[in-house]
């Protein structure tokens, strides 16, 4: 039976100071890209490009993901590929930011820190 699980992937803080982050997980044996979109909204998609493999980055400008090798694109919100009608594209993954009690108590936490959810055997 799979349970869910979750990885540390970064923290809030960083996420705004660097725009994106990646980061390898063996538990899961993918590179993963996390970002802040233009609209302040938190994304985490694998960040290997699904035409031969190359590094997938947030480009800020354009507001999209890019790979650093043929320069295909990418949607932030879906990971289909824009360049090309193939159906592969990124594969997105569940995240949750922790704690996540904005709302709740009406504070900003700097710290807050964000997971990726992945099922394990
Ligand atoms: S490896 Fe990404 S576009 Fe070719």
């Amino acid at each position: 039976m799979k349970k869910l699980s979750s990885l540390f992937l970064t923290s809030k803080k960083t996420l705004k100071k660097d725009r994106y982050i990646i980061k390898y997980f063996e538990e899961i044996k993918d590179e993963i890209i996390c970002f802040i979109d233009d609209d302040e909204n938190i994304k985490v998609f694998s960040s290997i490009c699904s035409h031969f493999g190359g590094e997938i980055f947030y480009d800020k400008k354009q507001n999209i993901l890019r790979c650093k090798w043929h320069d295909w694109k990418f949607c932030k919100n879906t990971g289909k590929c824009l360049s090309y009608p193939i159906t592969l594209g990124l594969n997105p993954y569940e995240f949750e930011v922790k704690p996540n009690e904005l709302k709740k108590y009406d504070i900003k936490s700097e710290d807050e820190k964000i997971y990726i959810i992945y099922e394990r055997e």
